[in-house]
């Protein structure tokens, strides 16, 4: 039997109650995260793409245990459930998992010095409390190195440093502890493109050295097959195509995913068929009893209004949640 994955997600189910007014009380839901699964393995990155609300930092956070999920396992380097961890077991396995987040402005504390920062989560981390200030600060100065800045910055604050040299600063935190997987939701998307390309470069540099596994999220489909071995295409909280990066990118079979490469740049108009109605998504709350993409979909037939398809593997590796062929 082979191994099981580094990670491997299952039935990831994340309702938000809505919040009651002051003279009623609501029951209703927002429906984020509707059964997510997904594996990587070591060294590998899985790119998570899909439109705004489909439920991409909502599965982000449940993986971090930010919030807790209403369902749904997370197996990781051996432990058979994160989820089910209690505090105390699952600080020990935090330096395991960092994260980088969109906006490098908002992510990093404006009154705390670089040394600070980038070392914030070798200090929290178990067994590294003995280390000294100046210890702390040679580390610092390594990890400004390694991301392209300069080491003699541990002194500075982050206003000193551009968008990119943040988002290089957020990724010297992340790597402080030494993590075996880290988070990157929208990485890139709140900087010029001339500076996602490097930030993009720096992460898989750093991948080829250390063998990080990435989640790695974005809306922009060009920007995930770049850095994706696999990629899963989210709709309305649900998993509606996935597989690997190169097969996705040349055999694209759900209508989403098609409608998403068709407004890829360069792209408009590439496909021969109709690609669906660029319309809304879902409304959250009250999900249509079939199929989420019914209302935009091109191809939708009678039984998309009544139920909601499975996802099966449609060639190998390769997986599609459409009664249609494809
Ligand atoms: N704490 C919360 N309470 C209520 N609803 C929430 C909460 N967090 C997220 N949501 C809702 O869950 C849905 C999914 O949001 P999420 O942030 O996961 O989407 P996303 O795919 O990351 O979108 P974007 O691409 O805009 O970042 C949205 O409708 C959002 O409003
Ligand atoms: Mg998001």
């Amino acid at each position: 039997m082979s191994n099981p994955p580094f990670i491997q997600v299952n039935g990831l189910v994340k309702h938000f109650p809505l919040k009651a007014g002051l003279f009623s009380r609501s029951t209703e839901k927002v429906h984020a995260v509707n059964g997510v699964g997904f594996a990587i393995e070591k060294g590998q990155t899985h790119g998570l793409v899909g439109e705004s609300g489909s439920g991409k930092t909502t599965t982000a956070r449940l993986l971090l245990r930010v919030i807790e999920p209403d369902s749904g396992s997370f197996s990781f380097d051996g432990v058979p459930d994160v989820f089910q961890l209690a505090p105390a077991q699952l600080k020990k396995l935090r330096r395991q998992m960092q994260y980088i987040f969109q906006d490098p402005y908002a992510s990093l504390n404006p009154k705390m010095q670089i040394r600070d920062i980038v070392t914030e989560p070798l200090r929290y981390a178990e067994g590294a409390k003995k280390l000294s200030s100046a210890q702390l600060n040679g580390i610092a100065e390594e990890l400004l190195e390694r991301v392209g800045l300069s080491g003699g910055d541990t002194g500075k604050y982050p206003h000193e440093f551009s968008g990119g040299q943040r988002q290089r600063i957020s990724i010297a935190r992340a790597l402080s502890a030494k993590p075996s997987f880290i988070v990157c939701d929208e990485p890139v998307s709140s900087l010029d493109v001339s500076i996602q390309s490097q930030i993009l470069n720096l992460l898989l540099d750093i991948q080829q050295a250390t063998g990080i596994s990435y989640l790695f999220i974005a809306h922009n489909l060009a920007v995930v097959f770049y850095l994706s071995d696999y990629v899963s295409v989210m709709y309305a909280g649900r998993i509606v195509e996935a597989g690997p990066s190169r097969v996705l990118s040349l055999r694209a079979r759900h209508p989403y995913t098609k409608l998403l490469l068709d407004a890829m740049p360069g792209n408009r108009g590439a496909q021969r068929e109709p690609t669906g109605d660029a319309g809304e998504p879902p409304n959250l709350i009250r999900l249509p009893a079939g199929c989420a993409f019914y209302s935009r979909c091109p191809r939708r037939g009678e039984q998309c209004a009544r139920e909601v398809p499975a996802l099966r593997e449609v060639e190998s590796s390769h997986f599609m949640a459409c009664f249609e062929q494809g």
